[in-house]
């Protein structure tokens, strides 16, 4: 039975519902997190991967929201440990932390509205595939700050990317690149993205209009370590399309390498040699296979 914890008690998933006038489900004022844990099989034992970080970023994109979590950071990280515990998981799973907007008001306001928060966790496996990707630069532009800031996780600002990553599907790509209003490229539909050229990988900034990824900060650690440059800076579109590699990186994608792009191959059109040296080093370090990395992890007992 999938649990959540919702309105201070652990209870089953079916039960953890809100209101069809819930403020949050109109409007959209509600911030979230994705969280991956991963079973090690050997070891038997589950690791959650940055759990810290992710509640941090939790606490700013509330606060840009004005959305009163009533937990701390400490807080967070132990109800979602116990959560896990109760479940007993032999698996990976994904944990889904939601703050939002509770009370039932036709106002579109951020002020003076009831917050709730809840947190559930289910089995999950790749979320795109992790052997090489075909996508395509959207017609859609990436959210601007100044429209809807791209650095909180909102959960109206997904409205970008489900539009974007449908109009990929139906047309025949896996995923879809945005740009900016301004023409660089930004991110993927739902993850950052890194392209190697000349032996330098390259991402965009956060002043791009992206997420400020958790697996975008490791992934520019674990180059540093295996002795890559990595440098931030404006990508184009056409870049893109030159690039000896490339791939996207997040919670939920992991790490999928992008081997063709708008009908074009990327470098010979396989994963390349670096792309495929990280994503080996992510699966084992988030597995707590290599012991540099295992502050990444919070082991549920
Ligand atoms: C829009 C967007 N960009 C980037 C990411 C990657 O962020 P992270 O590595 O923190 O999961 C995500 C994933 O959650 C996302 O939704």
């Amino acid at each position: 039975m999938s649990l959540a914890y919702f309105k201070k008690e652990f209870v089953p998933l079916e039960q953890a519902t809100v209101s069809v006038a819930t403020h949050a489900l109109n409007y959209g004022t509600g911030c979230f997190e994705g969280i991956r844990a991963y079973y090690n099989e050997e070891q038997d034992k589950l690791y959650i991967l940055k759990l810290r970080e992710h509640y941090e970023r939790f606490v700013r994109s509330c606060s840009v929201m004005r959305i009163d979590l009533g937990y701390s950071v400490e807080q967070l990280i132990t109800l979602t440990i116990e959560l896990l515990s109760r479940q007993n998981f032999h698996q990976d799973v994904y944990i889904r932390p939601l703050a939002f907007k509770a009370d039932p008001v036709i106002k579109v306001t951020l002020e003076g509205i009831h917050d709730e928060f809840a947190v559930f966790a289910l089995p999950m496996g790749d979320y795109l595939p992790t052997n090489g990707i075909h996508v395509m630069v959207s017609s859609w532009r990436r959210l601007e700050d100044n429209a809807i800031p791209s650095r909180a996780k909102v959960t109206g600002s997904y409205v970008n990317t489900a539009l974007a990553v449908t109009d990929a599907h139906l047309a025949g790509f896996d995923d879809a690149i945005f740009l900016t209003e301004g023409g660089h490229v930004a991110e993927g539909s739902a993850a950052n993205l890194f392209m190697l050229r000349d032996g330098t990988l390259i991402t965009p900034a956060v002043t791009d209009n992206i997420l400020e990824g958790i697996t975008r900060d490791s992934i520019m650690h674990l180059a540093q370590d295996i002795g890559l440059q990595v440098s931030v800076r404006p990508i184009d579109r056409s870049e893109l399309y030159v690039c000896d590699e490339l791939f996207l990186a997040g919670t939920g994608v992991q790490i999928s390498p992008v081997t063709r792009i708008d009908h074009r191959n990327v470098g010979q059109g396989v994963i390349g040699p670096v792309t495929g040296r990280i994503q080996s080093r992510y699966h084992q370090a988030v597995r707590g296979q290599i012991p540099e990395y295992l502050d990444w992890l919070t082991v549920v007992k």
